[in-house]
């Protein structure tokens, strides 16, 4: 099936010049790149994306990590999308996740694990809204 996914190259990957890095990975893997920006994300929208956590302990720090500098969102595109992207980008902690997942390879820890992409279906409409509109 193919479907479109949202990611996001938070700001420590784009502060430590990984775009082309992270971007060669998907793309080698059969990804194709539909929507594209560099942008530096308002607490408003940061909010709006990780909703659902609101509450948790760590949810103000995950909206002053996406907010401090510029961010690069994007939208990908290819067969099963969804689940390749999240199997590429690895576990939520870099520490556990597996060999030459970009996580594995750029993560820095839980709370700067480096990029982002959407979990089913729904989140990839939400977010893909939220950010592209
Ligand atoms: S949860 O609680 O199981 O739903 O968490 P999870 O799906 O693994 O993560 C949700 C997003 O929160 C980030 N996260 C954290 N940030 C800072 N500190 C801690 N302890 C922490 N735990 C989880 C995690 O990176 C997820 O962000 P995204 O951008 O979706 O990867």
């Amino acid at each position: 099936m193919i479907e479109k996914t949202l990611v996001l190259l938070k700001p420590d990957a784009v502060e430590r010049n990984l775009i082309g890095h992270i971007l060669v990975e998907y793309e080698r893997n059969g990804l194709s790149v539909l929507e594209l920006k560099l942008m530096k994300a308002s607490s408003t929208l940061a909010e709006q994306h990780y909703i659902e956590h609101k509450g948790k302990p760590f949810f103000d720090r995950l909206v002053a990590y996406l907010t401090r500098s510029p961010l690069v969102a994007l939208v990908l595109e290819g067969e099963n999308a969804i689940s390749r992207v999240r199997a590429l980008n690895g576990t939520t902690d870099p520490a556990d996740s597996q060999d030459n997942t970009i996580r594995a390879l750029y993560g820095k820890s839980m709370s700067e694990n480096t990029v982002h992409a959407s979990d089913s279906t729904e989140s990839a409409e939400r977010e893909r809204e939220i950010w592209f509109g």
